[in-house]
């Protein structure tokens, strides 16, 4: 099953891509992670999205779209593949067709984790990520059983650094506006669902592993 997870930042992407992935047996292919590990690495690409990433805005597409490109010609998205936090925009968007359309495949579901700007601010500025791991918290809504220790290995948690008000500010308006046209062009597709993400995590989760199940039947 081929799935691309849309939603503004905070929406919960990472955090539904986890049980999506395990049910699916499918990687999770999240440009933001490629992105920061890039830039933990210092290569060109990641010295390159970092000062994009630091000011909240978008990487350029031209960049964004090679690692896509690079990333499902991989032997491990033969089953399917979910992306989350790509396409961003249109022309992310008719890339991936193009892509798509070469690679013979086309994608199955297009879920929008649709979440209010107000709650997103809540969810980017308390959450909480293990420097080792990658899993994710949040101080109020999903907190670690010790405070600043990941449950799953015992790992450091920190703040991501474009989680700060200013920066979450940032990022929802430059992501906004760019969100709405690609709702528009998935509508058209008849593969766009929206889930209601203002529920409780695990109740997010069920919703769409019930859709996706059901249209396995
Ligand atoms: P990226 O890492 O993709 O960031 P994002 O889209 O801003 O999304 P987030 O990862 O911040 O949020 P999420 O939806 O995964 O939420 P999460 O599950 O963690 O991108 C980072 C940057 O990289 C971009 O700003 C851009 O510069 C660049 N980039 C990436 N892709 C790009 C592209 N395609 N084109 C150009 N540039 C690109 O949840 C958030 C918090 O809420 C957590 O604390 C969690 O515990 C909590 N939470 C989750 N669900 C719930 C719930 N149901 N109830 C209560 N709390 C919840």
């Amino acid at each position: 099953m081929n799935i691309i997870l849309m939603g503004l930042p905070g929406a919960g992407k990472g955090t539904q891509a986890a049980p999506i992935k395990e049910a699916l047996n499918i990687p999770h292919i999240s440009t933001g992670d490629m992105f920061r590990q890039a830039v933990k690495e210092e290569t060109p690409l990641g010295l390159e999205a970092k000062s994009y990433m630091d000011q909240g805005q978008l990487v350029p597409d031209r960049v964004t779209i090679g690692i896509v490109r690079e990333r499902l010609a991989k032997e491990d998205c033969n089953n399917g593949f979910l992306l989350d936090g790509f396409p961003r925009t249109v022309p992310q968007a008719e890339a991936l067709d193009q892509l798509l359309k070469e690679m013979e495949r086309e994608i199955d579901y297009v879920l929008y984790i649709d979440v209010n700007e107000e709650e997103l601010i809540n969810r980017l500025t308390g959450r909480r990520i293990c420097r080792d791991c990658g899993a994710t918290y949040h101080l109020v809504f999903a907190p670690p059983k010790a405070e600043g220790v990941c449950d799953q290995c015992g790992g450091e948690l920190y703040q991501r650094a474009d989680d700060s008000v200013e920066t979450v500010k940032n990022r929802l308006s430059v992501n906004i506006g760019q969100t709405q046209l690609l709702l528009d062009y998935y509508e058209s597709t008849g593969k766009l669902q929206r889930i209601n993400g203002a529920q409780p995590i695990e109740q997010v989760t069920e919703q769409i592993l019930s859709l996706i199940r059901g249209a396995n039947k």
